[in-house]
């Protein structure tokens, strides 16, 4: 099944995005390049947004991986924040193979945050690539997540 990966950046993140869009297209994957163009200063929610935009509007949740997005700035920590404000979206910031796969089989994490600034090019493609081949496992992480949107009801 060919899955479509869509990748957004800040400029601290811009270097690892066009290693990891290149990576993708030698793959079975198409991979959409969502911006910046280049390293000039730029602000991650802008780019956060339009992401995660384009994924709720593919309605796919992610729960069978087809439709899945990469932010990536320097930490990735300020792509979660920005993107977890979405109803829908679940963003998780991976350091390694084991969250990553994690994040997927019992988040269903929609969206895998990286920092350029955190991890080396080698580790950030093993992370992606984990993620990416991981199904979500259903059954009682699925109640689990449907309560991320019971408890966040004002
Ligand atoms: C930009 O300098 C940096 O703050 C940004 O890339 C990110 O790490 C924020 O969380």
């Amino acid at each position: 099944m060919s899955k479509t990966i869509l990748l957004a950046s800040d400029h601290g993140g811009f270097a690892l995005k066009s290693v990891l869009v290149q990576a993708l297209r030698k793959v079975d994957c198409q991979a959409e390049d969502l911006g910046p163009e280049g390293t000039a200063s730029c602000d991650y929610p802008a780019y956060a947004d339009k992401l995660c935009l384009r994924l709720l509007d593919s309605g796919e949740d992610g729960q069978n991986g087809k439709v899945l997005g990469i932010l990536i700035c320097g930490t990735g920590l300020g792509m979660s924040m920005a993107a977890n404000r979405h109803p829908g979206i679940r963003a998780a910031v991976c350091t390694n193979e084991f969250t990553a796969r994690m994040a997927r089989a019992h988040n269903n994490a929609n969206v895998l945050c990286l920092g350029e600034r955190v991890i080396g090019q080698g580790l950030a493609l093993e992370i992606m690539r984990a993620f990416l081949a991981t199904p979500f496992e259903g059954g009682r992480h699925l109640r689990r997540i449907e309560q991320f949107e019971t408890y966040s009801q004002p």
